[in-house]
């Protein structure tokens, strides 16, 4: 098979692990007989310099040309002054709803051998954690209009608007159920109906929904119960179903939980354009260019690629299990170094890893 995958390195530690995830990508490829074919485009700040946009229409289309988009991580200091429309993070925002990749699927999970580096309290930890989030990805606060700046009584304000129409909430919650079904059957929607009109219409459309899969249930709970519950008994989510920013911010809190963002994946979908793939992890521009970034994260995102992307589950597996082995192996980058391990930077980790794809 042919595996075309446009790669969006970006800003910061962005080339450095997309570097090793192109490595690691060619390295299974070439052991299950595929062939890989890459294109390389600007986004975020990088864009910005080069081109004076976050996302160039470049960009773009050779996104629209492959089968799958990977992407490092975009932003930092250097282009924080610049107005909203014209940071690197529109860039992100862009190529999702250009793609319509409305659905962000976040997987947070407690990697037993990491189990040390968790930020939970040990009887918490040992129930263990393993959290998908589904995080509606073009629609809510992020895009809703109107939007902008106003003055009231001759005094700025500013406003942003959370709208969802019931077919968006109908699909996202589809990819939860379905997601579900290929794992405990326990969906979780994540909302705040006792405030929100907007919430109560996904609650009735998520009810709704649930009558096709008998086989899955459906709870529903606030979101700031949920962000309590993440830390207090993670191990009781399955399948957490939520909108843009709710998921936003309960993603990050799942993985941080974990205690290993530096390891956690992501996909970003659409109904039928190429997929996205992305650490969860942001560009840490503190440590850009030395070699001490965690490419684990990004590597594992090239897993759900295969996976999701071009539906090859064997391989995504063997991408999986040598990372496993890796860690096994005791190497840690700095981020998830505990005591008696060997730290290794971002190129020997991806060394590694490629060196465990041989024998999975
Ligand atoms: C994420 C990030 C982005 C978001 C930013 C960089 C725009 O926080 O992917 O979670 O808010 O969606
Ligand atoms: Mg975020």
């Amino acid at each position: 098979m042919k595996l075309s995958v446009c790669v969006l390195p970006g800003d910061g530690i962005g080339p450095e692990i997309t570097a090793v995830a192109e490595k690691v990508l060619q390295a299974v490829a070439a052991r299950f007989g595929h062939t890989v074919e890459l294109a390389h485009g600007l986004i975020g700040g990088a864009a910005i310099d080069a081109t004076g946009t976050p996302l160039p229409e470049a960009t773009v289309a050779a996104c629209r040309q492959s089968g799958a988009v990977l992407l490092g991580a975009v932003g930092g200091p250097k282009w924080d002054d610049l107005e909203p429309a014209l940071r690197p993070e529109k860039g992100l925002l862009g190529i999702r709803k250009a793609l319509g990749l409305f659905a962000n699927l976040r997987p947070a999970t407690l990697f037993p051998e990491l189990a040390a580096a968790s930020l939970l309290r040990p009887d918490i930890a040992a129930a263990g954690v393993d959290v998908l989030v589904v995080r509606e990805l073009t629609g809510g606060l992020y895009f809703g209009e109107p939007r902008g700046e106003t003055v009231v009584d001759g005094e700025r304000a500013a406003f942003n608007t959370m709208i969802y129409r019931e077919k968006e909430i109908a699909r996202i919650l589809h990819v939860a159920f379905a997601a579900a079904r290929q794992r405990r059957k326990q969906v979780c929607s994540v909302d705040k109906a006792n405030v929100l009109e907007v919430s109560r219409l996904w609650r009735e459309v998520a009810t709704r929904v649930a009558l096709e899969y008998p086989d899955v249930e459906l709870t529903h709970m606030y979101v700031d119960n949920a962000a309590m519950q993440l830390v207090r008994a993670p191990h009781l989510f399955d399948v957490l179903v939520t909108e843009n920013l709710f998921g936003d911010i309960l993603s990050d809190e799942a993985a941080a939980i974990t205690g290993s963002l530096g390891m956690l994946p992501s996909a970003s979908l659409g109904a039928s354009s190429p997929g996205l793939f992305e650490p969860i992890h942001g560009s840490a521009p503190d440590i850009a260019g030395q070699d001490v970034a965690n490419p684990l994260a990004t590597v594992l995102s090239v897993a759900m690629l295969l996976r999701h992307g071009f539906g090859l589950e064997a391989e995504a597996a063997a991408v999986e299990r040598a990372v496993r082995i890796a860690l096994r192996q005791g190497l840690r980058t700095r981020d998830i170094a505990t005591e008696g391990s060997t730290v290794v930077g971002c190129t020997a980790m991806g060394e590694a890893v490629v060196a465990a794809l041989a024998a999975c």
